[in-house]
């Protein structure tokens, strides 16, 4: 098991992603969380490829991108042909899936299935032999800063109950009355937006520890 902090730069100040991404580093941050939003999936819309593979040549830390977007496919391999360590699509576009995992088997990249608070966790285990890594949503996507749901945290402690070996990560609300919690349950990454950045950033992440 990992013990491993992602900030999401979703709660950055986007006027100044490199001062941010820089603080991240100088925190101790283990990886960058990027929230890809469409406007469909989610009601949110945030950044794409063009503005990651800016971001790519300003930190060496890894990038963990998170697609809540209606056709990963079309994007999949924009985003991994710019560099990035880790890359999720939402199990809950079931059809695109096996594109998606056909698209990474040429990369690098980690491949991972983020999932919602009300989709049931028993989806993924057809996938548990192909994904590196399973998103436990513990917020319905789209914005940062929401309150943690703690129904939807269990199926960290669920899916390492019914065998799944890779990486778990969770994200939403995370903060440092949960982070621990999480962790016994079998979070390997914390995933955590408003937290990190509205709080010490270097304090924040070690709480998150
Ligand atoms: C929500 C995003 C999260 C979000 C987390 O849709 O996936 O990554 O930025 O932010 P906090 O930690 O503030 O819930
Ligand atoms: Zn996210």
């Amino acid at each position: 098991m990992t013990n491993l902090v992602a900030p999401s730069i979703l709660s950055a100040n986007f006027s100044c992603l490199r001062e941010d991404i820089e603080m991240l580093e100088k925190g101790g941050a283990d990886i960058v969380h990027i929230d890809v939003m469409d406007g469909h999936f989610v009601p949110n819309l945030t950044i794409g490829p063009v503005v990651v593979s800016s971001l790519r040549k300003i930190t060496e830390l890894p990038f963990d991108c998170h697609l809540m977007i209606d056709e990963p496919d079309r994007y999949f391999k924009r985003f991994l042909d710019i560099g990035i360590q880790y890359i999720s699509m939402h199990m809950e576009l079931e059809d695109k899936i096996e594109k998606c995992i056909e698209i990474t088997r040429s990369y690098d990249t980690k491949f991972g299935l983020a999932i919602n608070p009300e989709t049931p966790v028993e989806k993924l285990i057809p996938y548990f032999d192909r994904v590196d890594f399973v998103l436990v949503m513990t917020v319905h996507p789209g914005f940062s800063g929401q309150t943690f749901m703690g129904n939807a945290s269990f199926k960290i402690k669920k899916l390492r109950d019914m065998g799944f070996g890779g990486i778990i990560e969770v994200d939403g609300g995370i903060n440092a009355e949960n982070a621990s919690k999480v962790r016994k349950m079998g979070a390997d990454i914390l995933v955590a937006g408003h937290f990190v950045f509205d709080n010490n950033v270097e304090k924040a992440i070690k709480m998150l520890r």
